[in-house]
């Protein structure tokens, strides 16, 4: 009979602390096969769930409550390749290491390093229980890919799974069990920097997102060296901070709570994410760290998720500020019994949970249940049968930042970028034209395409816009390229990022304007890459004015005196304000931050190889005041007619947005046709189907998403106007046309009502489908008892 040897449990032998437990399991055959080092013992096949469970009640009665806490800590360790040094400042947490006192660390990378940290508590620790090594793999390991509110835009969950098994991937190969992604916060406020993380302002589409990202990372086998566990974050409401400003206040009703903000988690949970991540803000006065509801009752009770909760970053101990916590032990007290199981940073579990089963403040039991939803996550990755499994240099530089793994990025970033205006057809541009300028600060930048959150992505190594229009034209076509002028005045040294700094924005240096208008002057057409820096937008990066900084409008309007024919090459990472511009010029490209390959996928779209198919996520406001909104709203008692003062809306501004949710153009036209319904009637049970036939009347090849949404007429809470329930991307060859069918049932139509909980309620829907959440056929049908 074949042996192999159980890393974790012949460790364990050796030291003798374990003998005895782990027998007598049975073996069936649809389950993975453990076999132990049983020292003679026959056929010690075993059922990998119950026998999981089994030596996850083993470990746990070995440990004493030091140890359990230990694997309730998880420490931030910023060290390079040797791990942990004994000098500084890291030498409380190598002690702990040592003594087996940590359940995890953060922010370790390489395998080097990760190794070393690893081998510090197997081979000092008494019961050697491997550490996970976590991280923010938010759009990639190293090779880069589109920002997650950039990659929403493909509606393509095909590409956004593959985007996310790359980066895992790449994680893996280099020693990491873990991401802290997806960010699935619902967003509605362009002015909340972290819009850029997650999937926009719409729950089906970043659940479905979210969901696929999920997938990616982890497949369909967390034990496979090339899967990392996922994080659904931040449980809940972070992306409601009022008025924008991060880490603030969350005031939802329960209402929006369950049908805007949680069916991204509760998909999630299904999905069988490994873990989730609660958030810094408060939750209608809990802050959702210390909030029971959310975590206890709702996720680990009512949606029976058996993964583990880590907080975020010190956010525990900041229950304090909150003005929630008495002190480090309350602050303990409350954030174990409401379900937080790991502690990232605050280090408060440490300093209070010991004494808190002592004063008998708090049961054991809630320890040792945090304990085992960590443990169960780790044998799930493999750790405990190879705490090093992770650990392959060969397989870290093959698999990482290769040339397959670019490839994608670029397929993926060409698919997020959206059309958003292209007047006279200036776009797709001949390769063949005689000249062309380039200018702008972001257009030979090759660091802002990268984003923020860009994991180990290398300062600088983004292909800019100026190196694909190189590589895209002919060898005849004349380039200009001028900067114009500065977007930011670096504050760090050259090489080093931004990410923890101030920008400072520049407002006075104008003596590039003149050789950029020169450089306009003499070109047919002006590619002008203006926008944000990677680091505007992002965590703590909250902005009152979401308009071009600096002196980038001066440029344009400059530039717009001697040459009409401008294409604004859009990169940033929230929604801007675009009236100006959309005043001005003919095109607007929205290219995010999309990753590595950013200036070979912007290429393809303004020559034409690739016809662009991106549709926004997030709605574009005519200017800040409009902030939130969103195309899901609900009608008030005065819902029309903008000409009469007692309407509502703004005096100064339309009611709706510029740029809505769902919009994107393309270089060919589709035109809706036949809209039909199988029926006109169904019961809360049935179902409908809801077919159209989309034609491409245009002349070139193309991709349409297809857009379905209901509006549920009369109901027990206020319903929005709209709201999307499925999506479909075609391709389309010019004449062509297809036929697409979708089903409305049951899932489509229910809400969390007035009787708070999910049903369908009768009465009747409109149904429109279409190319935007603005333009689409329409149909009405009605649902009976
Ligand atoms: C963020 C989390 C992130 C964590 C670890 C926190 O500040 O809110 O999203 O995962 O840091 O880097």
């Amino acid at each position: 009979m074949k042996i192999i040897v159980h890393q974790y449990f012949r460790l364990m032998l050796s030291t003798a602390l374990v003998a005895g437990l782990l027998f007598g399991c049975t073996s069936t055959d649809n389950n993975k096969e453990v076999v132990l080092d049983n020292k003679g013992k026959a056929n010690a096949s075993i059922l990998i769930d119950k026998a999981t469970e089994q030596k996850i009640d083993s470990v746990l009665s070995l440990m004493t409550i030091d140890e359990k806490v230990g694997q309730l800590v998880q420490y931030n360790g910023g060290w390079d390749a040797t791990g942990p040094s004994d000098s500084q400042g890291d030498q409380y947490k190598l002690e702990k290491l040592k003594k087996g006192e940590v359940g995890s660390m953060l922010n370790v990378t390489s395998v080097a390093s990760i190794r070393e940290t690893q081998r510090i508590v197997m081979e000092n620790s008494r019961l050697k229980i491997p550490l996970i090594f976590g991280f923010d793999v938010i759009h990639g390991y190293k090779t880069i890919f589109p920002i997650p509110l950039g990659e929403s835009a493909s509606w393509d969950l095909n590409i956004i799974e593959q985007s996310a098994a790359i980066a895992a991937k790449e994680a893996a190969a280099s020693g990491l069990n873990w991401t802290f992604a997806p960010m699935i916060d619902i967003s509605r406020d362009a002015r909340w920097g972290r819009v850029m993380e997650g999937g926009g302002e719409d729950t089906y589409l970043s659940t479905q997102i979210g969901v696929a990202r999920i997938k990616g990372f982890q497949g369909n086998d967390l034990s496979k060296s090339n899967t990392i566990a996922a994080c659904a974050k931040h449980f809940a409401g972070y992306g409601f901070a009022e008025a924008g400003r991060d880490y603030n206040t969350v005031s939802i009703s329960e209402y929006d709570l369950h049908n805007v903000i949680l069916p991204p988690f509760k998909a999630a949970a299904k999905a069988g994410v490994a873990t989730f991540m609660n958030a810094f803000n408060d939750l209608n006065g809990i802050p959702a760290t210390g909030h029971q509801y959310l975590q206890r009752d709702l996720l680990k009770g009512e949606w029976n998720w058996d993964g583990f909760v880590v907080s975020d970053w010190g956010s525990i101990g900041e229950m304090m500020a909150h003005g929630y916590a008495r002190d480090t032990n309350h602050a303990g007290e409350i954030a174990i019994k409401a379900g937080s199981d790991m502690d990232m940073q605050s280090f408060t579990y440490e300093q209070s949970l010991k004494t808190l089963v002592e004063e008998d403040k708090i049961s054991i039991d809630l320890i040792d249940d945090a304990v085992k939803r960590i443990l169960k996550v780790k044998f799930q990755l493999g750790l405990f049968d190879d705490p090093y499994k992770y650990c392959n240099e060969a397989l870290e530089t093959q698999m990482v930042y290769s040339e397959e793994n670019l490839a994608v990025a670029r397929d993926v970033a060409k698919k997020s970028i959206v059309l958003l205006k292209n007047e006279k057809a200036l776009l797709p541009i001949s390769k063949d034209i005689n000249s062309i300028a380039v200018i702008g600060p972001l257009a030979n930048d090759k660091n802002s395409p990268l984003g923020n959150w860009r994991g180990k992505g290398v300062y600088n190594s983004a292909i800019s816009l100026l190196d694909g229009v190189k590589a895209a034209v002919s060898e005849d076509t004349k380039i200009y390229f001028e900067q114009g002028v500065a977007l930011t005045i670096p504050t760090v040294e050259p090489g080093k990022n931004q990410f923890s700094t101030a920008l400072k924005f520049n407002t006075t240096d104008r003596s590039g304007i003149k050789k950029a208008v020169n450089a306009a002057k003499k070109a047919e057409i002006v590619l002008l890459a203006i926008g944000e820096d990677a680091y505007q937008s992002g965590e703590g990066r909250s902005f009152t004015d979401i308009g071009f900084k600096g002196l980038q409008m001066e440029l344009l309007e400059a530039i717009h005196k001697v040459n009409k024919n401008i294409v604004i090459v859009l990169m940033n990472g929230r929604p801007m304000d675009l009236s100006r511009p959309t005043e001005l010029v003919p095109s607007i490209l929205e290219c995010w931050h999309l990753g590595s390959q950013s200036g070979y996928a912007i290429a393809d779209v303004l020559f034409g190889d690739y016809n662009p198919s991106g549709k926004l996520p997030v709605s574009f406001p005519h200017n800040v005041g409009q902030v939130p909104i969103y195309y899901n709203k609900k009608n008030t008692g005065r819902p029309s007619n903008a000409t009469q003062i007692t309407y509502s809306h703004y005096r100064d501004a339309p009611k709706t947005a510029l740029y809505p949710f769902g919009f994107g153009l393309s270089y060919t036209e589709f035109t809706y046709s036949n809209l039909s319904l199988d029926k006109t009637e169904i019961t809360t049970t049935g179902e409908l189907k809801v077919a159209v036939t989309i034609t491409n009347s245009g002349e070139r090849a193309g991709e349409e998403v297809v857009q379905l949404y209901i509006r549920d007429l009369v109901a027990s809470f206020v319903r929005p106007v709209k709201e999307l329930k499925d999506f479909k991307k075609i391709s389309l060859k010019p004449g062509e046309s297809k036929d697409v069918i979708f089903t409305i049932n049951a899932e489509t139509l229910q809400f969390y009502t007035a009787n708070k909980k999910w049903e369908v309620e009768p009465g009747e829907f409109d149904v429109w489908i279409g190319g935007s959440s603005t333009t689409a056929l329409e149909e009405r049908f009605r649902v009976v008892e």
